[in-house]
């Protein structure tokens, strides 16, 4: 039976990771780390995770452990707590997932530290048997050899080129993981991009999802549309998680990504019905329109070249807004050369291994939950990416 220690429950990934685990008879206890000032806090957090979809929160085996992984005390505190003595099995989901570039300090110490801390105590319990580290595919960074290729489950590569703080600091944050505990024991899971749910639920989080509605509100793309796009829905990831560590493993590394079942941002687009009477069709634009666009956001005229998007820029002055537009193109500004990397992760170990199956392609899935991506706001969360 797995004694569980999740950390990241309260975010999109742990949460389902957490509700998953709660219904599978195999776990006797879920311990949750989760931010808060006590522990009586952070119980009230997570039953909030449970409520959201109508899941029954068991409190004979969830156990609400209030922790911050910046803390430098976490491990003494991890080690002092009486629920946490016989943790047979960890799951470490919790990440600072930011893009900003200011945030680059705090991604090292909740990522990088934060992984060093949680697995420094994790290495120390007598009980452990099981350490899945929850990486990211996009650790394999965005140079020249990575670009446009399947890739496999390759080691970390420290010299890899990263487009943002983040995937950066997840790549040296695996590697801390593989550093310190054990090989036998360690088990990386590196998904790939998460959006959404199969289900007909909200979703947790709509992470990168807001970005599909950024681009239906400009009504221009500035990147290949047509690049793969490997995105899987958030209920996969959990359930293939939670087989990988609950059946027979034959590797260390494994991808939790669409693989054949990739799409593209047309597709996608296409999926969420981003055409809008009143608004002009959704334009595909080249890189040097948007400096163009930028330069005529920021102060002044239309570049001539401009000319063949006039009804988008009178769109853009008479209804969405400069302000707006500006907001919206700053936001997306690290997700252009992230789309135009066009990689899809190989998942046949993955799907070896557990025997899940392919997911269902984000332009089918997401046909179902795009009614709940209404709900975004497109500019408060590009100024937050
Ligand atoms: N989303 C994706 O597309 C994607 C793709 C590949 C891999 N991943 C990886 O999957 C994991 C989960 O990602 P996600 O999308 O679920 O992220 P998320 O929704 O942003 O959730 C992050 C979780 O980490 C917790 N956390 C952040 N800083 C913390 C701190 N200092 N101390 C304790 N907990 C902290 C958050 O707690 P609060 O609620 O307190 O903020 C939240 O529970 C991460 O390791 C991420 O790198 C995500």
């Amino acid at each position: 039976m797995w004694k569980v220690f999740l950390t990241g429950a309260t975010g999109f990934l742990g949460g389902e990771l957490a509700v998953a685990l709660s219904k599978t008879d195999r776990a006797e206890k879920i311990a949750c780390l989760v931010r808060a000032a006590c522990d009586a806090e952070a119980r009230e957090r997570l039953e909030g995770v449970f409520l959201l979809h109508g899941d029954a929160y068991d409190p004979d085996r969830i156990v609400a452990v209030a922790g911050d992984l910046s803390d430098d005390q976490l491990e003494t505190r991890l080690a002092g707590h009486p629920a946490l003595k016989d943790i047979n099995l960890v799951i470490h989901a919790g990440a600072n997932t930011s893009f900003l570039k200011q945030k680059y300090p705090v991604l090292v110490e909740t990522n990088v530290r934060g992984t060093h801390r949680v697995a420094s105590w994790a290495s120390q319990l007598a009980s452990l048997e099981a350490f899945a580290h929850i990486g990211t595919a996009t650790i394999a960074g965005a140079g020249e050899d990575v670009m446009g290729k399947t890739l496999g489950e390759d080691e970390p590569n420290l010299s890899a080129r990263h487009l943002v703080g983040y995937t950066r600091s997840k790549m040296l944050a695996e590697v801390t993981a593989r550093a310190m505990i054990p090989g036998n024991k360690l088990t990386v899971i590196r998904p790939s991009i998460l959006l959404g749910d199969t289900r007909r639920v909200v979703p947790r989080s709509f992470d990168i999802a807001w970005i599909l509605v950024a681009i239906k509100q400009l009504r221009m793309f500035f990147c290949n549309p047509d690049a793969v796009c490997d995105i899987i829905p958030v209920d996969y990831a959990a359930s293939a998680i939670l087989r990988l560590m609950m059946g027979h493993r034959r590797h260390t590394t494994y991808h939790v990504s669409a693989g054949a079942s990739a799409t593209t941002c047309r597709k996608t687009l296409e999926a969420i019905d981003y055409e809008e009477s009143g608004k002009p069709p959704l334009a595909f634009c080249s890189k040097s329109d948007l400096d163009l666009m930028k330069s005529w956001l920021r102060n002044g005229d239309p570049d001539s070249a401009l000319s063949m998007y006039a009804e988008h820029i009178a769109y853009i002055r008479c209804g969405l807004g400069k302000k707006k537009a500006r907001i919206l193109l700053s936001g997306l500004e690290a997700y252009w050369p992230f789309i135009d990397l066009s990689q899809r992760f190989d998942n046949s170990r993955l799907l070896a291994d557990t025997g899940i199956g392919l997911p269902e392609p984000a332009h089918e899935y997401l046909k179902r939950t795009a009614v709940y991506l209404q709900d975004i706001d497109p500019i408060e969360a590009a100024s937050n990416p």
